[in-house]
């Protein structure tokens, strides 16, 4: 594939000595997973104030871990796309660091495939928004992997609970709309945004703050955007290049075989 924008953007990555990627859901809609605000998105058929706050957990927890326990089983039958192929390869290469907004684990499943036997950490994500997988304690905290044990919602009683003598309500540990991020992930972004040449956006609205914030952080340094998705979004009018189409085509022609 060869286009003016493309080999423009590829010449500026090739010259970068630090890249940011920052991606969102859209990276994951080639690997079936649905997105939030595009055509077939989340928002579209439900509503975030039902489903995604500490209000309406503690309202319906029933229908809030149904949805969840919904959204793991799709997400638990997707695989990572060559998007997500290219950027642990690019990540491995030590060349960039992954900031990701998805819930989904498909960073980490891809930074496993691409590492092969070796340690996969240096292409794992920092992961703003949490885990899709993960079950925090609303009482003590503790983190524990839900994978692998699907929630019985049928009743309160059988809902998950914290191993005693704690025993308090499990939740999913993915940050609800009116959260705050964990301060240090959010500090490690922001530091990583400011120290790359490039910020490589990747399928995301920029909707959401303070994710959306972290591209700027880049520009702010004196670095440039480069923007991946089939939309124009907020951020567009900024960015260097802006490669309008699927992430999963568009980025192995970025990187080749990184
Ligand atoms: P959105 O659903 O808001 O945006 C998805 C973006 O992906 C859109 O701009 C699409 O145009 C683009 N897109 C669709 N298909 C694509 C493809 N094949 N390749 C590349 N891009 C594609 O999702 P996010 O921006 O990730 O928060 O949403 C941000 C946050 O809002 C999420 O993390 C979630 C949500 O509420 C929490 O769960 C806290």
């Amino acid at each position: 594939m060869s286009d003016p924008a493309l080999d423009a953007a590829r010449a500026r990555l090739e010259r970068a000595r630090r890249i940011v990627v920052l991606t969102g859901a859209g990276i994951s809609a080639e690997s079936g997973v649905p997105t939030f605000r595009g055509e077939g998105g989340l928002w579209r058929s439900h509503r975030p104030e039902e489903l995604a706050t500490p209000q309406a957990f503690a309202r319906d927890p029933l229908l809030v871990w149904r949805w969840y326990q919904w959204r793991r089983d799709l997400v638990a039958g997707c695989a990572p796309n060559p998007g997500h192929d290219t950027l642990a390869r690019l990540a491995l290469s030590g060349r960039a660091d992954l900031v990701t907004q998805n819930v989904d684990g498909l960073h980490e499943l891809a930074a496993r495939r691409a590492a092969g036997n070796a340690d996969p950490s240096p292409a794992l994500p920092l992961t703003l928004h949490g885990s899709l997988f993960g079950n925090r304690c609303t009482r003590c905290g503790r983190r524990t992997d839900g994978r692998g044990t699907p929630v019985d919602a049928t009743s309160i009683d059988t809902l998950p609970r914290c191993a005693e003598p704690c025993g308090g309500r499990l939740r999913p540990d993915v940050v609800w709309f009116g959260e705050v991020l964990d301060p240090d992930v959010l500090s490690r972004a922001f530091s990583l945004a400011v120290a790359a040449e490039v910020c490589l956006v990747v399928g995301t609205s920029t909707m959401v703050q303070p994710a959306a914030s972290i591209p700027l952080a880049t520009l702010r340094a004196g670095g440039s955007l480069v923007e991946v998705n089939p939309e124009p979004t907020p951020l567009s009018p900024y960015a260097a290049a802006s490669l309008h189409g699927p992430a999963g085509e568009l980025l192995p022609h970025l990187f080749g075989k990184a």
